[in-house]
Formats: structure tokens, C-alpha cells, sequence
């Protein structure tokens, strides 16, 4: 790999790829070369990039020659449609949709986790689900020292999440409220606004979602463990920015409270806020703009006899998603 690669971002324009654009200047990624990709409507639009301008360009087949990273962030079909070509003309793709995940050539990787797998990829490299990424940080630790059964959780996921249009939604409606008009819909099937709707993505026959699945799909793959199950409920909430889970996690060996907490201080990538008798938890609001995702509320589970509960928050736009790219990236280069 050349050791300033030139890089290109694949759906540069919406929310993802805008923080991989930051995130690859705050962390002063060694770009040599910066190629900014989205829809033909996004042309002549310039994003800047360590103070320079740089246009936009419409995504086509042919516009991977000579690139030597691209982070696709353009949603499932463009990934479908372009990674693959991307690959074969010779870049390594990180590509953050959901198109390859399970995909058994395909790494799906996070940095503090599974960094080593890294180095199987063809050409694709997977950046796992959001909510997904945001659990494992608090959870892997804790299967390593405790070994993990299985997980109950509940997903709080802000609208970011959705891209560009829900954000704007959000903001519309509470607008609406606040004037007493009447509240108008585009993005989800309910109101957002001070609401919260249990419904995230496609249901399947299951009656869960294919977001909820996800956790135990993407979870074993990543943690290299096959009989991890988990039961979850995602939920949107009108948060802008930051998902958080409420995770009660069965483990196969003994738990304490005390040992848990040295484990995820401990935990690269991870801060510990907990303590409720000044009212410190992890909150989203705060997550925002973080790199780190942070867990507090540990407590034994009342209800299962080697059983932890925790709430984990992270900035699902920058963990869940841009960092993680980037950190990929910076794989690579070593
Ligand atoms: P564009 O802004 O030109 O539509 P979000 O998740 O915030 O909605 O962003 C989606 C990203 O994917 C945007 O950068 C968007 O570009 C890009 N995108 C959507 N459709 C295409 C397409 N057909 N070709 C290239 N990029 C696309």
C-alpha cells in the first residue's frame, strides 16, 4: 500500500461521508490525494479538506483509476453496484453499508476487536451496523474476561442515523409543534418528534427487524464467536446524534461489578462515566462528536444469575461508522 494513498470518499455529500472527510483531516491520515464521489446533483457542490476546495464528482464506473482507498458511504446499492468494481481495478474498499457484511470472503472489522482480520481482505472490508460497533466496544471486553452467553438489549437511535433528510424531519416537525400546525411526514411512518417508534428498518417474518438482527449476526462474526445470541429492540428516538444501548448481557463465568469496571476502563476506544450519585452517565448528547463511546449504569442483572446490565453511548456517525472507516484505513497503512 502506497504510504499516502490516494483516497476517495464515496457518497461525500451526505452525513457519513462528511465526517469521514473530517475525520481523515483530525486525524491527519496521510492522504496524498483526496477524490470526493456522490450523485450527479452533488457537481460543482465543493467540500474543503485541510482549507482547500474540493469539487465534487459524479460516481461512475470509472472513476477508481489511480485510487488507492475508497470509503463508500452511499448506501447498500451503490456499494452493491460500485465496490466491486472499485476493487477489481485495484483500490481496497471500506465499505460502510450493510452490502457485504455476512459476506464470508468479506472482513467485517472493528479496530479494538478483530484488527488482525483485516489482512484477509480481497479487496472488501466491511465497517459493521452502528448500533452493532457502539455494543461491541463495552460488550468484547467483557465476553474476553467473562465469556459472553448471550445479550437482551434495547437500542436508542438517533435520527443522524438515517441520514440527511431525517435530521431535517426532526427539525420540521418539532418547528410544526412549537407553531401548532399541523406535523408533516416524509421520512418515517410516524412522527418523530417527541416520540419514539420502535421500528427500525425492514421487519422480517421473525417479527424482528433486520436492524435488530444484525446485533447477533454482525456480533458473532466480529467476536470470532459463533454461538453469541442476542434478542433485541432498536428504537428511534428524536436525538439527533448518538445512539445508546441498554444491554443485559449472561455470561458464562462468575461476574462483579468491581471486576467489570477495571475491564472496561481498561477498554481501548471506551470511558467509563458511572456515577449515579452525581447523576453521571453516559448521555448521547455529550457523545456527539466523540470518537470514544462511554458505558455506565453497571449493575449485577437481578434477573439472571452471572448477568451484567450497562448502557453504552457512542456517536453513531463517527464509531458506528466514519472513525471506524478510518481507523480501517489506518490499518492498512501499517
Ligand atoms: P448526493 O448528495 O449527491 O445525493 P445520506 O445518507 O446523508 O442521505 O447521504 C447519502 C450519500 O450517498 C450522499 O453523498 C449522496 O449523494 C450519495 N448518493 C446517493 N445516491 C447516489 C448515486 N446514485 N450515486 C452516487 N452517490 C449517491
Amino acid at each position: 500500500m502506497n504510504k499516502r494513498p490516494h483516497v476517495a470518499v464515496v457518497g461525500a455529500t451526505g452525513a457519513v461521508g462528511i465526517e469521514m472527510i473530517k475525520t481523515l483531516e483530525q486525524r491527519q491520515f496521510p492522504v496524498g490525494k483526496l477524490t470526493l464521489l456522490a450523485s450527479a446533483r452533488s457537481v460543482g457542490k465543493k467540500l474543503k479538506f485541510h482549507g482547500t476546495d474540493i469539487a465534487v464528482k459524479e460516481l461512475k464506473k470509472d472513476s477508481f483509476a489511480g485510487i488507492d482507498i475508497a470509503l463508500f458511504s452511499a448506501g447498500g446499492s451503490i456499494s452493491k453496484e460500485y465496490a466491486p468494481i472499485a476493487a477489481e481495478t485495484g483500490c481496497v474498499v471500506v465499505d460502510n453499508s450493510s452490502a457485504f457484511r455476512m459476506d464470508p470472503k468479506v472482513p467485517l472489522v472493528v479496530p479494538e476487536i478483530n484488527a488482525a482480520d483485516i489482512k484477509e481482505h480481497k479487496g472488501i472490508i466491511a465497517n459493521p451496523n452502528c448500533t452493532t460497533a457502539i455494543t461491541l466496544m463495552a460488550l468484547y471486553p467483557l465476553h474476553k474476561a467473562f465469556g459472553c452467553k448471550r445479550i437482551f438489549a434495547s437500542s436508542y437511535q438517533a435520527v443522524s442515523g438515517t441520514g440527511a433528510k431525517a435530521i431535517a424531519e426532526l427539525e420540521r416537525q418539532v418547528g410544526e409543534i412549537v407553531q401548532s400546525s399541523p406535523v408533516t411526514r416524509e421520512v418515517y411512518p410516524h412522527q418523530i418528534a417527541f416520540n419514539v417508534l420502535p421500528h427500525v428498518d425492514s421487519f422480517l417474518p421473525s417479527g424482528y427487524t433486520k436492524e435488530e438482527m444484525k446485533m447477533e449476526n454482525e456480533g458473532r462474526k466480529i467476536m470470532h464467536h459463533p454461538s453469541f445470541r442476542a434478542s433485541v429492540t432498536c428504537v428511534r428516538v428524536p436525538v439527533y446524534r448518538a445512539h445508546s444501548v441498554a444491554v443485559s448481557a449472561e455470561f458464562e463465568k462468575t461476574v462483579s461489578v468491581e471486576y467489570a469496571t477495571i475491564v472496561l476502563h481498561q477498554a481501548p476506544g471506551l470511558d467509563v462515566i458511572d456515577n449515579p450519585a452525581k447523576c453521571e452517565y453516559p448521555l448521547p448528547l455529550y457523545q456527539s462528536g466523540k470518537y470514544n463511546c462511554a458505558v455506565g449504569r453497571i449493575r449485577r442483572d437481578c434477573a439472571m444469575e452471572n448477568g451484567l446490565c450497562f448502557w453504552v453511548s457512542g456517536d453513531q456517525l463517527l464509531k458506528g461508522a466514519a472513525l471506524n472507516a478510518v481507523q480501517i484505513a489506518e490499518e492498512l497503512l501499517k
